[in-house]
This record gives C-alpha cells, sequence and structure tokens, in this order.
C-alpha cells in the first residue's frame, strides 16, 4: 500500500482521511494563500500575467515547495491567470494588465505530498462599481457554500447554497467546471458542482477533503475552450469570477486550509 491509498474510500470513492492528514493540508494550504497574499502588491496596471507567473513559480521554489500545475496534462506553469471574461485556466503569457481589469489567480502546491489549491481575485488599479458587486458576490458564494459543509449534510446542499445567492443577485452560475476532492492527488472524486437540490448528492462525512471553487458571470452562464485548448471563456463575453478554497470536514463544519494569512482574501479588504 503507498501513501496515496491509506484510508477508508466511501461507495461515492471519496477518501476519507484521518487527524494527522489534516496537518499536512494545513501546511500545504498556508503556503498556497501565502504566495497569493505576496503578489498582491505585484497586481498593478502595466505588468504581464507572464510577469506574476514567474514570481509565483519563484516563490515554489524558495519555499521548497512543488507546482501541481507544472507539467500537468502538459500544462507548462506554476499558475492560471484568467483576467475579466475569462472563466478559468487562463495561461500566463505577455498579456499587458490594464486599469480595471479584474482577474483570478490559481495556484496549486505541493507541499511533504499534500495538495493546496486556491485561488483569487485581484484588481489592476482601479475596481469598477459593476465588478466590486460581481467580485463581492463570487466571494459570498464561495462561503455560503463553505457554511454548508459539516457533516450529514449532502453536495447539493452546497451547490444550492451557492446558486440560490448567486441567482438571487442576478449573475449566473458556471456548470460547466467544478470543484474536486483532493488531498494526497489533485484531483479526486467527487465533482463538487456550484449548483443544484437540497439533500441531492453524497453525504459529506468527516474527513472528506475538497474545493469549493465557483465561477460566477454577470451575464450567462455558457462558457467555451479557445483553440489552445485550455482558456476558458464567457460565451456572451461578459465578465467572470472565482473564489477557490480547499477545505476539509470536521464534525463541527469546515476547516478551511487555504484562509489568508494576512486577511486579503478579498481584494476589497485591502
Ligand atoms: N487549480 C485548478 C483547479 O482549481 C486546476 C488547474 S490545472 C491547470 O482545479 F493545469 F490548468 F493548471
Ligand atoms: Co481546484
Ligand atoms: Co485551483
Amino acid at each position: 500500500m503507498d501513501e496515496t491509498n491509506r484510508g477508508r474510500l466511501t461507495k461515492d470513492g471519496i477518501r476519507i482521511h484521518d487527524q494527522d492528514d489534516f496537518g499536512g493540508m494545513a501546511r500545504a494550504g498556508a503556503l498556497a494563500a501565502s504566495i497569493l497574499d505576496d503578489l498582491a502588491p505585484l497586481v498593478v496596471p502595466g505588468t504581464t500575467t507572464g510577469a506574476l507567473d514567474r514570481a509565483i513559480e519563484e516563490a515554489v521554489e524558495a519555499a521548497g515547495a512543488t507546482s501541481a500545475t507544472i507539467g500537468y496534462k502538459g500544462y507548462r506553469h506554476a499558475s492560471c491567470i484568467s483576467v475579466n471574461h475569462v472563466v478559468c485556466h487562463g495561461i500566463p503569457g505577455d498579456k499587458v494588465l490594464k486599469d480595471g481589469d479584474i482577474l483570478n489567480v490559481d495556484v496549486t502546491v505541493i507541499v511533504d505530498g499534500w495538495y493546496g489549491d486556491t485561488s483569487r481575485m485581484f484588481v489592476a488599479g482601479k475596481l469598477s462599481r459593476k465588478s466590486e458587486r460581481l467580485l463581492d458576490v463570487t466571494h459570498d458564494a464561495l462561503m455560503l457554500g463553505i457554511e454548508a459543509v459539516k457533516p450529514g449534510a449532502t453536495f447539493g446542499d452546497i451547490g444550492h447554497a451557492i446558486q440560490s445567492y448567486v441567482e438571487a443577485q442576478r449573475m449566473s452560475v458556471v456548470r460547466d467546471f467544478c470543484g474536486h476532492g483532493l488531498g494526497r492527488v489533485f484531483h479526486a472524486p467527487p465533482n463538487v458542482l456550484h449548483y443544484g437540490r437540497p439533500g441531492t448528492g453524497a453525504r459529506l462525512e468527516e474527513g472528506m477533503f475538497f474545493t469549493i471553487e465557483p465561477m460566477v458571470n454577470l451575464g450567462r452562464p455558457e462558457t467555451k475552450v479557445l483553440a489552445d485548448d485550455w482558456t476558458a471563456v464567457t460565451r456572451d463575453k461578459s465578465l467572470s469570477a472565482q473564489f477557490e478554497h480547499s477545505v476539509g470536514v470536521r464534525a463541527d463544519g469546515a476547516e478551511i486550509f487555504t484562509l489568508s494569512p494576512k486577511g486579503l482574501f478579498h481584494p476589497t479588504y485591502t
């Protein structure tokens, strides 16, 4: 038996982790979050997404950790950077940020074999009122999803908490991408949908680890993937936002592994 398959799987194929495993996830999550904290001052008009990615790659290396995305399915970068109408999986490169651009930066690191996966929104320069509302709703949707996490609840309860809130704000939830189990692997069961009906789906148990990472659009929910086979954009070109935490199920609710050490998770709090 190797390290990646210790412990038991539920009938839905979801791994149940033990007490020590929470400690491993907390260390990996804290590193991913602190790398995003340190990125904040670098996100200014005139910089490129490639420069931000290089800073992330250097920070991962300086910490003695490993990037989970470099080499993953042929991906070559330490982050995904998704600007404005890019929904997710934006490829860092020579794109120059301009005043008012909003961007999601998604980082996954491996520390002692454990995966810490988190993303948050940044703004280059001044945040417009319209973008601020999108960021607020997306952030609050993630936190409402996390509040639904407790043993005995279902994954449908999480999706419903997110969807019902977002749609009441007259915004839409992306259906084409979802959160995922993780731990000593990057992507594992279950698919964590950001929409759904209460009481449906697998039941949460103490010791499950997964991400919640809702993508919210100002316009319609449909996406398409560009010719580079990675970049997902909104079909109607509307603005899109995303926040992601890695969490573990405790007896009394979620433990968030990727909390920002500096309290910078939400750009309007900075
Ligand atoms: N970090 C992303 C997630 O939240 C996955 C990125 S895979 C990559 O699951 F290859 F595009 F980097
Ligand atoms: Co993820
Ligand atoms: Co991610």
